[in-house]
């Protein structure tokens, strides 16, 4: 198969596109022809030098992909289109930047009807993220015509938190480092655009006003701080990223004097059932076509390290979109 192959020796990193021989799988593993991968942060984080997330020297990229079962599987028949996402894949086992991938059953989604591989990927782990905050949100109880803060609002978790907000007929309010991009964020269904510094007040007391009735945070660091002392009073977070940091430098204020909850999202180790659900929910909530305002560009192997670059300082909208064929 052809695939990018991501190598550590000597603190130097290489990436090479390269024709390998599947290998570290298991004979019960699905195998899949892949269609489509996409590029997320983590897979920036993979392909960097002394990597804390890559755990092996030597690793097909990729942390998510989509495709069609090339034999059947427990019971799915060959021909399926599935999405195969999360466990270690990209980070110790071979990844998605192939033309062929393999992955236990726990990893594997069986794609709802209407939701073809080129929009799962489209959507990806970033989007499958998003909407798990969504619904991690809804069952923490949201009006419905909620005003929800969405951090890092031109990402990818970031814009397809806003778009799916809009479309559920909430109001996502759009927090974003990049200016300019405020027409796409309005275009997408945000129902404001603010700053990244805009996020709360009152920088000398403990807590802020309060505004907003939830959020979806992928930023972390200071930013969640921020998110957490505007919170409303019973309104919840849902936070998924570190692109700012890891650290949260806050106080128990926000959780013992307004009840705010922090509530964690993670596509990694999510359960089977999970997974299906939230593709189920991004199924119902999108429209055939609506998927492609995400897409930032289409790469093929051989352009994946400017990706990383582009996604590592921050000049993407929305997703970029890698096919292992080209
Ligand atoms: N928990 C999980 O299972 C899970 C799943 C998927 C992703 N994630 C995590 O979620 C995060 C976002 O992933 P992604 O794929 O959406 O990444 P992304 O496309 O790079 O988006 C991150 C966005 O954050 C903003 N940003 C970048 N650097 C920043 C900084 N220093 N301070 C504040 N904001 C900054 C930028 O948006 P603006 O310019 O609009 O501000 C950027 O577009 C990552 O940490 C990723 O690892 C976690």
């Amino acid at each position: 198969m052809r695939a990018l192959v991501i190598t550590e020796s000597d603190g130097e990193v290489t990436l090479s596109v390269d024709e390998v021989a599947p290998h570290g799988f298991d004979q019960d593993d699905a195998h899949v022809a892949v269609e489509y991968s996409g590029v997320n942060f983590k897979d920036a984080m993979v392909a960097a030098a002394r990597s804390r997330v890559r755990r092996v020297p030597r690793v097909v990229g990729g942390v998510d992909a989509a495709g069609t079962l090339v034999e059947p599987f427990g019971a799915l028949p060959a021909g399926t289109a599935v999405a195969v996402h999360g466990g270690g894949l990209g980070v110790e086992r071979d990844g998605g930047f192939a033309t062929e991938v393999r992955a236990p059953a726990r990893w594997v989604s069986p794609l709802p009807e209407g939701l073809s591989p080129r929009a799962a990927m489209i959507v990806g782990t970033a989007g499958w993220t998003a909407m798990a905050s969504v619904v991690a949100l809804e069952h923490h109880g949201l009006a419905p015509d909620a005003e929800v803060l969405v951090t890092g609002a031109t990402g990818g978790v970031g814009s397809q938190a806003v778009f799916y907000l809009a479309r559920r007929g909430y109001r996502p309010i759009a927090s974003t480092g990049s200016p300019d991009a405020a027409e796409w964020l309005h275009a997408l269904g945000a129902a404001a655009v603010i700053g990244r510094e805009d996020v709360s007040d009152r920088p000398d007391r403990v807590l802020a006003s309060e505004r907003w009735d939830g959020a979806i945070d992928c930023v972390g660091g200071p930013t969640l701080a921020q998110v957490l002392r505007a919170l409303r009073h019973g309104a919840a977070v849902a936070a998924s990223g570190l692109v700012a940091s890891a650290d949260l430098p806050t106080t128990v204020y926000p959780f013992i004097t307004r009840a705010v909850s922090l509530l964690g999202i993670d596509a990694v180790e999510a359960p089977t059932l999970q997974r299906a659900r939230v593709w189920e929910e991004v199924a119902r909530t999108v429209r055939a076509g609506d998927l492609e305002v995400f897409v930032d560009r289409e790469v093929g192997l051989g352009e994946l390290g400017a990706a990383f670059d582009d996604l590592r300082h921050g000049r993407t909208r929305g997703r970029i979109l890698v096919d292992p064929r080209r």
